[in-house]
C-alpha cells in the first residue's frame, strides 16, 4: 500500500466563529499563506459565512465547505439547511456527524446516515466524523465504536460515491482540550477505519481514502500526526482560527 496514492486533505472547522467581515479578513490572510499547498486545502464555515468565504476563496486553492445538512430536500424543518440548498449555493463541502452535533444537537448515526446519504445525492463532497467519548476508551471499544459509526453512515453508500467522502478520526476526549492523541493513537484507529473500508468496499478503495485526524492538532504537533501511515490530513477547530496556524499546518502537510 502506498500513501501517495492519496493527497491530504487539511480542512478547517470554524464552528460557531466569524461573521461575515470576520470571515473575509481571515481568508485574505490566509490565501497567500497557503497558495503553495501541496494537498487540498478547506475550510467550513458557518451557513451565514458561506458566501462571503466563497467570495474571498474565488480563484485561490481554498475550498468552501458547511458545517451540517439537512437529510430532506425542502420542507418544514425551522431553521435547518438542506443539501440541496449547499449545492444550488455553490458550496462544495459539507461536515456530517461532528461530535459536537451528536453531543450537543441530538444527532444519532441513523441521522449522521440520513444526512450523509442527502449530501451525497446533492453532489456535495462529505467529510464524515467519528470518535470514542472517553468512557469508551477507557472500556477499551474505541474500535468498535468507531467501526459502528462508520459502518451506518455508510450503509447504502456505493464505490462510487465513496470517492465523494472522506473520514475525520475525532476522539471526542481531544476536541477542543489542548490533549491530542499520540501520533501512535491516532494512526492506530485511521488504520481500523481503512480495514473497515476494505472490508465494506475493497483494498483498491481503501488505499485511495483519505481519513483524517481531528482533535487538538496544531502548528506544533500537525507534522509528527500527519507523517502516520494512514493519516491523510486533519480537520482542525480552534487552529485554523488563526491564519499562521493554519498556514503552518497545511504546510506540514504538504511535506
Ligand atoms: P479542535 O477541534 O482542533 O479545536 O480540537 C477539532 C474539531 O472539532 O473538528
Amino acid at each position: 500500500m502506498d500513501k501517495s496514492l492519496r493527497r491530504p486533505v487539511i480542512a478547517g472547522n470554524w464552528k460557531m466563529n466569524n461573521t461575515p467581515e470576520q470571515t473575509k479578513a481571515l481568508i485574505n490572510a490566509m490565501k497567500p499563506l497557503v497558495a503553495d499547498a501541496d494537498c487540498d486545502v478547506v475550510l467550513c464555515v458557518p451557513f451565514i459565512d458561506l458566501y462571503a468565504a466563497m467570495e474571498a476563496a474565488a480563484g485561490s486553492n481554498i475550498k468552501i465547505g458547511a458545517e451540517n445538512c439537512h437529510w430532506a430536500e425542502k420542507g418544514a424543518f425551522t431553521g435547518e439547511v438542506s443539501a440541496d440548498m449547499l449545492k444550488a449555493a455553490g458550496v462544495p463541502y459539507v461536515i456530517i456527524g461532528h461530535s459536537e452535533r451528536r453531543q450537543y444537537f441530538g444527532e444519532t448515526d441513523v441521522t449522521v446516515r440520513n444526512r450523509v446519504r442527502a449530501a451525497l445525492n446533492a453532489g456535495l463532497k462529505v467529510i464524515l466524523c467519528v470518535g470514542e467519548v472517553l468512557a469508551e476508551r477507557k472500556l477499551g471499544i474505541t474500535e468498535q465504536i468507531v467501526c459502528a459509526q462508520t459502518e451506518i453512515a455508510l450503509a447504502g453508500v456505493s464505490e462510487e460515491e465513496l470517492k465523494n467522502v472522506i473520514i475525520a478520526y475525532e476522539p471526542v476526549w481531544a476536541i477542543g482540550t489542548g490533549e491530542t492523541a499520540t501520533p501512535e493513537q491516532a494512526n492506530e484507529v485511521c488504520a481500523v477505519i481503512r480495514a473497515l473500508i476494505a472490508r465494506l468496499y475493497n483494498k483498491d478503495a481503501a488505499d485511495r481514502f483519505v481519513v483524517q485526524y481531528g482533535g487538538s492538532m496544531n502548528d506544533g504537533n500537525a507534522a509528527e500526526l500527519l507523517a502516520q501511515y494512514d493519516v491523510d490530513g486533519g480537520l482542525i477547530g480552534g487552529a485554523s482560527l488563526v491564519a499562521e496556524k493554519f498556514a503552518k499546518i497545511v504546510e506540514a502537510a504538504s511535506k
